[in-house]
């Protein structure tokens, strides 16, 4: 049976108190909406249409971009009339559906497909979890698991309010099936809404069961406050954290590191305490990020050493067995195999070449105020001490240039370029100096 999800994204998130529209808030570096779209495509969902509110333009662009359909709900209706919105896009689709909130991050892949499973089972099936608190809606299920009715609390009576299975919000079924029973949807309610959660009691009446498939809480939460979304960021962090370390990367303070939704860690590399991945990061095996580096769209391969307290910036691409060390700033440079670059440098739109060993304090100038040029150094190069090199500039391969000199033009082969003043001597010059300097102190003490 082809596979879509429908994702609920129109209410206003007002408690986040942000110009940004709730979903499009990160968590490791990628917007709500993403990783809800994610686990629904990681269970198989082919077609994804996002219901957004009118003028959600942010919203709009970041689902499209994801290959996903948007659809608006002009007014906010309540969570079934939501779902309704997406009839006419998914007028000719035949197949199962999955309806699911776009501000539910936690949500895994699996959990979808247990979802798109029991409604091949049973015809139809929501998700529920273990919880007293009152936010949620209520699931009543029959003496054979299968599911009676969802109640909202706020209209549950006393009864139904003790129990403590809660409506997750997934709900699995037939899309033709469902967006008819989505069309007699009432708002007979407290909050005189169209509850998404009356349908599986439309569908009873249709001859059609309902699943119950149930998870555990941690995964079920919504985020609506600035609050919440630190305390999801912090679960999803655990997550990858324990993903990596499943995979055989090896950490030694694994809650001190912050990685992105897709991080690529390969088994056996090593990453020390403190560590940041922004996204678009991969770091093969074999290679160490030491304590306290930030790495952001950049390539580490096998073998390389980065850190401590280095930072790549995006298309930093660093060789096998290369060396980047501390305050060593790359952005869009490729560090080719065994270079080195070990103290206090910014290598920036750069190639620096096989073997290459950047000295302390060098820096290429990249930036003459309006465009960025680049510098090219080749293999074995010796690149000085507190060198400046202005690019666009080319240094050929196993060039020696000299500490402290200012780079401004190509230098050939296995060349010595030095810039900075000759050295002078004058012998004895210190001493004579404080000489004078102690004599004219005992003098004003007099
Ligand atoms: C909903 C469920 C409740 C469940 C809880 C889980 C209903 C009626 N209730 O309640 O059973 O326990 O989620 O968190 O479904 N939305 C729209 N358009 C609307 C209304 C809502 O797009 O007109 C979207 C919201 O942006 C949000 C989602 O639907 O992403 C859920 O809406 P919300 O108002 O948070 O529902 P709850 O009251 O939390
Ligand atoms: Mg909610």
């Amino acid at each position: 049976m082809a596979r879509a999800a429908v994702i609920l994204a129109a209410g206003q998130g007002t408690r986040m108190k942000s110009a940004k529209p709730k979903v499009m808030h990160a968590i490791a570096g990628l917007p709500i909406l993403g990783h809800v779209m994610a686990a629904a495509r990681g269970a198989g969902a082919e077609r994804i249409v996002v219901v957004i509110a009118p003028g959600a333009v942010d919203v709009e662009a970041f689902a499209l971009r994801q290959g996903a359909e948007t659809v608006v709900q002009d007014k906010q209706l309540g969570t079934g009339h939501a779902a309704a919105c997406a009839a006419t896009a998914l007028k000719n689709f035949v197949g199962t559906l999955v309806v699911t909130y776009g501000d539910h991050p936690l949500f895994t892949s699996a959990t979808f497909e247990a979802s798109f499973a029991a409604q091949e089972k049973s015809g139809m099936a929501i998700v529920a979890f273990h919880s007293r608190s009152t936010a949620y809606g209520r699931v009543i299920t029959k003496p054979d698991g299968l599911l009676d009715r969802i109640v909202e609390y706020r209209d549950a009576n006393a009864a139904e309010r003790k129990v403590d299975l809660c409506n997750a919000g997934i709900m699995a079924a037939n899309a033709k099936s469902f967006f008819r029973w989505a069309g007699e949807l009432k708002n007979h309610n407290v909050q005189k809404e169209y509850y998404l959660t009356d349908i599986p009691t439309i569908a009873k009446a249709d001859g059609v069961g309902c699943a119950v498939v149930t998870i555990e809480e941690a995964e079920t939460m919504g985020v609506n406050s600035r609050a919440e979304l630190a305390i999801a960021e912090s679960a999803m962090q655990q997550r990858l954290r324990a993903r990596a370390l499943e995979a055989g990367v090896g950490m030694t303070a694994p809650e001190t590191v912050f990685l992105s939704h897709d991080t690529v860690l390969e088994a056996d590399v090593q990453v020390g305490p403190h560590v940041v991945f922004g996204p678009g990061v991969t770091v093969r095996s074999g290679a160490e990020i030491k304590a306290f580096s930030h790495l952001e769209g950049a390539t580490v391969a096998s073998g390389a050493l980065v850190g401590p307290y280095a930072r790549l910036r995006p298309g930093a691409d660093i060789g096998e067995d290369a060396h980047i060390g501390n305050f060593v700033e790359v952005k869009n440079a490729r560090i080719e195999k065994g270079a080195k670059a070990n103290h206090l440098a910014y290598i920036g739109d750069a190639r620096v070449g096989e073997g290459a060993n950047i000295g302390a304090g060098t820096i290429t100038c990249n930036f003459d105020g309006f465009d960025k040029h680049h510098t090219d150094i080749g293999a074995g190069a010796f690149i000085g001490s507190n060198s400046a090199l202005v690019a666009p500039v080319k240094i050929a391969d196993g060039v020696f240039v000299g500490a402290g000199s200012v780079i401004t033009k190509e230098m050939s082969k296995d060349s010595l370029a030095v810039t900075r003043a000759e050295q002078t001597e004058i012998p004895g010059w210190a001493e004579k100096f404080r000489q004078r300097k102690r004599a004219e102190k005992a003098a004003r003490k007099k």
